[in-house]
């Protein structure tokens, strides 16, 4: 049976659009030879702690991406022995704020926005967030929808986040392209119904639970080989 056509690509945020690499460039210099380890005990936190706040008590203790990537951070140091001091901490934080895109990024929305592909951000991030990384990386203007799973008070891979694409898009998950960096990411949306991209930079082998995703790729321009 052919599919259908996409009409609308949903984006995640970091690692996806944004690229987090400056981040541990800025890890390794604050703290020589701890910084990549640091870059991903703080991802792998971060992440823990969203899942945490989700699934406990149905999210009644729900906090922010912001604060929880601190938090994260905060632990992180504690973790690796590592002195984090305000400057520090502000620093690492500010550059979370401020990312670069990957260079293809602009040219793909273009290219969807041309061909009346609706195209939108769900992320993890909060909308104010958000909107400092899409202005930062010189990318606004080039999306339909931004959504954040703080409408929710849900994170990622909770089916509500998901749900948030169709409610916005009005298109159905099975004409919609959901692409994610994220390896887990693309198994939630590929559970929830959504086609699914990953996009996979580092070559990192795929989740070993679960459906694989519908297409596996290595650049955000594999988007436009998958639109039918
Ligand atoms: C996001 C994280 C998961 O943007 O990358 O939602």
């Amino acid at each position: 049976m052919p599919s259908a056509p996409i009409a609308a690509v949903l984006f995640d945020a970091y690692g996806t659009l944004f690229d987090v690499y400056s981040v541990g460039l800025a890890a390794e210099q604050l703290f020589p030879g701890r910084g990549e380890a640091l870059g991903l005990l703080w991802r792998d936190k971060q992440i823990e702690y969203t899942r945490l706040v989700t699934s406990a008590d149905d999210g009644a203790h729900y906090e922010p991406f912001w604060v929880l990537t601190r938090a994260a951070l905060r632990h992180s140091c504690r973790r690796l022995g590592l002195a984090l001091g305000a400057a520090q901490e502000a620093q690492l934080m500010n550059q979370y704020r401020a990312l670069s895109a990957f260079p293809e990024d602009r040219e793909v929305l273009q290219v969807l926005r041309a061909r009346g592909i609706a195209t939108g951000i769900l992320s993890n991030g909060e909308p104010e967030m958000l909107g400092v990384a899409v202005r930062s990386a010189g990318l606004d203007g080039l999306f339909d929808h931004i959504l954040s799973t703080d409408a929710v008070r849900r994170y990622k891979p909770h089916p509500a986040t998901y749900a948030l694409g169709p409610q916005a898009t009005g298109v159905e998950p099975r004409r919609t392209l959901f692409v994610s960096g994220n390896g887990w990411d693309a198994l939630g949306a590929t559970w929830f119904g959504y086609r699914t991209l990953w996009v996979n930079r580092a070559g990192q082998p795929y989740e070993d639970i679960g459906p694989p995703p519908t297409r596996t790729g290595n650049s955000l321009r594999d988007v436009l080989s998958h639109l039918n």
